[in-house]
């Protein structure tokens, strides 16, 4: 693995989420363990860590590079879908505070066998979990033409997806990353953005093939399950989907009714159970856009557990 992962918002990871000695906490995505050595630096001398990664590659090069903090760290391969019962299983309830920072790290990118970069040679493939049955290989050249500009427009938000879909189909077999970036900006202009023109297409595959959408839907009630009363949450997302998800669950969660308005009398039973802490997302200051390029387009937003869930509504 070459370029190691520059962890994203690290400060204000650390003092949104106020990590402090002794205290629990979960990174649902370990990627290159920058936030969680941050996490368990700031929680000596006996805090303890769980940390998951999907990615199996992710998590060995995590294994040795926090070796040193010893049995503070528990790593588990697994999809936070599975967020409870991993916890669970390592005797993780109760937590101070819980990290989700999505999407891919800068060393998947640069794994030219991962596909995730416009410029890989290898296989078209994104996914972070490689025991996943479908690759973006096989969405791009298997889809009828119709799906595939559908799944283009409802997962990266693609203005020109029936475009680009036809464009695709006609240039079967797409085998590699490169070949379908290429076939991309052949089809449509560059605007006056340096955006490549790739971007949504690859975001779409992207988040289809890891079920990104749908797996953030499942976990982020089981992590505010997983809080004790006070414990934080937080989520970093980097493009308007996911955040949209985190954003509208946070604002449910905050809500002691979530009756459609029309609705007069409560029937939902609905108690709220979040604080938001971040009423708009953090996004990095100039400093870290110069360091980091990557960080671009993130969004932190943070939210604390405020009742345990035996209280009744008062
Ligand atoms: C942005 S990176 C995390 C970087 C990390 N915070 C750091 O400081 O090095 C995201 C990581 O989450 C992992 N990931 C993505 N979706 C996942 C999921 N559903 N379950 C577990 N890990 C996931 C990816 O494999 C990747 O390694």
């Amino acid at each position: 693995m070459t370029s190691v992962h520059l962890p994203v918002l690290y400060l204000e990871v650390l003092s949104g989420l106020a990590v402090h000695p002794g205290g629990t906490y979960i990174d649902c995505t370990a990627g290159a363990g920058g936030h969680t050595s941050g996490l368990l630096e700031k929680s000596e001398p006996n805090g303890r860590v769980l940390a998951l990664d999907v990615d199996p590659k992710a998590l060995d090069f995590v294994r040795q590079r926090l070796a040193p903090w010893g049995e503070r760290l528990t790593l588990v391969q697994a999809n936070f879908a599975r967020l409870n019962a991993v916890a669970q299983d390592h005797n993780f309830g109760q937590v101070d505070g819980i990290l989700m920072d999505l999407g891919w790290s800068s060393m998947q990118l640069a794994d030219e066998s991962r596909g995730f970069s416009f410029r890989a040679e290898g296989p078209l493939d994104m996914r972070y979990d490689p025991t996943l049955p479908h690759t973006a290989g096989d969405l791009v050249n298997t889809l009828p033409e119709k799906d595939l500009a559908n799944l283009l427009w409802q997962f990266g938000e693609e203005h020109r997806s029936r475009k680009i879909a036809r464009a695709i189909v006609r240039n079967r077999p797409v085998r590699t990353a490169d070949q379908l970036a290429k076939i991309i900006s052949q089809t449509t202009q560059r605007g006056h953005t340096r955006i490549h023109p790739a971007t949504k297409t690859f975001l779409a595959l992207r988040t289809y093939v890891n079920k990104e959408a749908k797996v953030l839907q499942t976990a982020l009630p089981q992590a505010v399950a997983l809080l004790r009363p006070g414990g934080r949450l937080a989520v970093i997302s980097f493009h308007s989907l996911e955040d949209r998800i985190v954003k509208n669950f946070f604002r449910q969660e905050e809500r002691d009714c979530i009756c459609p308005v029309e609705q007069l009398t409560c029937v939902c039973e609905h108690h709220a159970i979040l604080r938001r802490i971040t009423r708009k997302p953090i996004t990095p200051e100039a400093g870290e856009l110069g360091r980091n390029p990557r960080s671009r387009s993130a969004k932190l937003r943070i939210a604390e557990r405020i009742r345990s869930s035996t209280s009744q509504r008062s």
